[in-house]
C-alpha cells in the first residue's frame, strides 16, 4: 500500500479509517462514507466483512503490524475499542502517534465512547463504562486531541433478541436501566461530521449522542411488537439466572461478568440531548421508526 501525499493547497475530503467496521454500528459508517463518496478503508478482523469497492484490511486492532497498514495515508479514523481492557491500547497509541514516512501528521481521530462515562466520578460504574473512560484519557494524554462521541445505548442491540422473537413472544434477558437509546444510523450520521469537519467546526466534543425518548426493555420490546404486528412480552430475568444462561451460550467469562456487572450497576438516565441534531442538521430517530425500518429482521 502505498502512502498518499498530504495536499497542500486547497482542502480536500480526507481519507478515512473504520474499525470495528463489520460490526452493527461500523457497518453504517461504512455505508455513510461510501455514499458521500469519501474514501474509507475497513479493519476488521473477520474477512467476512469485506464490501465490494471498499478498501479493507484484516486482522486485529490490538496488532501493530496491522495498525501500520491500515493507518498509511489516512487521515481521519473513526476508532471503536471494543474490548474490556484499555491495556493492549499503547501499541495502538504509538501507530496513532507515529509519523508517517513521508512526514505527515498523525491522524484525526474520532473515537466512539459510551454516554455512561462520568466525568465526575474517579472510577466507572462497571468494566465497560471503565475501558471507555480510559480510551478517552489515553488518547488525550499522549496528544491526540480525540473528537469524543458518547453514544448512548445503540437501537441495534435488540438484534440480540432474533433468535427467542423467532421462538415465541417473549423476550427474557437481565433487565437495563431505561436511557434514550439512539439509532446507529444517527451517530454514524454524526460519526461521518465529526470525521469530515475540522476541529473548529465540531469541538472535541464529549458529544453526548441520545435517541429522543427514554425507554425500558419492555417499551422496547412493546414498540418492536407494534412494528412486528405482534403482541410481543418482555421477561427480567435474575442475574445469577442470565449469567448462566450466557455462559451456558459459550459466550466468554469476562465478557459475561461485564454484562451482568453493566445492568446491576449502570444507573437509569433520563438525558436526552440535541448532540444528533446539532452534528447531522435533523433529529434524531425514534426507536419505533427503528423498529419499523428492521422489522424484516425479525420474521
Ligand atoms: N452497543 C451499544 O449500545 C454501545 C453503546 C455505546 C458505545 N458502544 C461502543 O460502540 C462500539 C461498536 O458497538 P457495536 O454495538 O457496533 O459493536 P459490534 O456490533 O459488536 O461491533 C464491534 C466490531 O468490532 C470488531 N472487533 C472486536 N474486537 C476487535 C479487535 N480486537 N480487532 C479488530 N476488530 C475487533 C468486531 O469484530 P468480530 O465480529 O470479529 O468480533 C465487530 O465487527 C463498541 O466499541 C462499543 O463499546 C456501543
Amino acid at each position: 500500500m502505498t502512502e498518499t501525499p498530504r495536499a497542500t493547497g486547497a482542502p480536500r475530503t480526507p481519507s478515512t479509517l473504520v474499525t470495528g467496521a463489520a460490526g452493527n454500528l461500523g457497518r453504517e459508517i461504512v455505508d455513510a462514507l461510501h455514499a458521500r463518496g469519501v474514501r474509507v478503508r475497513c479493519l476488521d478482523r473477520n474477512p467476512a466483512g469485506a464490501r465490494p469497492g471498499v478498501e479493507s484490511v484484516v486482522g486485529d486492532l490490538t496488532d501493530p503490524g496491522v495498525l501500520r497498514s491500515a493507518l498509511a495515508g489516512i487521515d481521519a479514523v473513526l476508532l471503536m475499542w471494543p474490548m474490556l481492557t484499555a491495556a493492549p491500547a499503547h501499541a495502538m497509541l504509538a501507530q496513532l502517534s507515529a509519523e508517517s514516512p513521508t512526514g505527515s501528521e498523525a491522524p484525526r481521530v474520532v473515537y466512539l465512547s459510551s454516554s455512561a462515562v462520568d466525568d465526575g466520578r474517579d472510577r466507572q460504574t462497571d468494566p465497560i463504562v471503565q475501558v471507555h473512560a480510559d480510551m478517552e484519557a489515553l488518547l488525550s494524554d499522549a496528544g491526540l486531541r480525540p473528537v469524543v462521541l458518547r453514544s448512548e445505548t445503540l437501537a441495534s442491540n435488540v438484534r440480540g433478541w432474533a433468535e427467542q422473537l423467532r421462538a415465541g413472544d417473549v423476550v427474557a434477558g437481565p433487565d437495563i436501566a431505561r436511557t434514550a437509546v439512539v439509532d446507529e444510523r444517527d451517530v454514524a450520521d454524526a460519526a461521518v461530521t465529526a470525521l469530515l469537519s475540522d476541529g473548529a467546526q465540531v469541538g472535541r466534543g464529549p458529544h453526548v449522542l441520545t435517541g429522543p425518548e427514554v425507554l425500558g426493555r419492555a417499551d422496547q420490546v412493546a414498540q418492536l411488537g407494534t412494528a412486528l404486528g405482534r403482541r410481543l412480552r418482555f421477561e427480567a430475568v435474575p442475574a445469577e439466572r442470565a449469567r448462566a444462561r450466557m455462559l451456558a451460550d459459550g459466550r466468554p467469562e469476562a465478557l459475561v461478568a461485564a454484562l451482568i456487572a453493566a445492568s446491576l450497576h449502570r444507573p437509569e438516565s433520563g438525558r436526552v440531548t440535541d448532540c444528533v441534531e446539532r452534528l447531522v442538521g435533523r433529529a434524531a430517530r425514534t426507536f419505533a421508526q427503528w423498529a419499523a425500518d428492521h422489522a424484516a429482521e425479525f420474521d
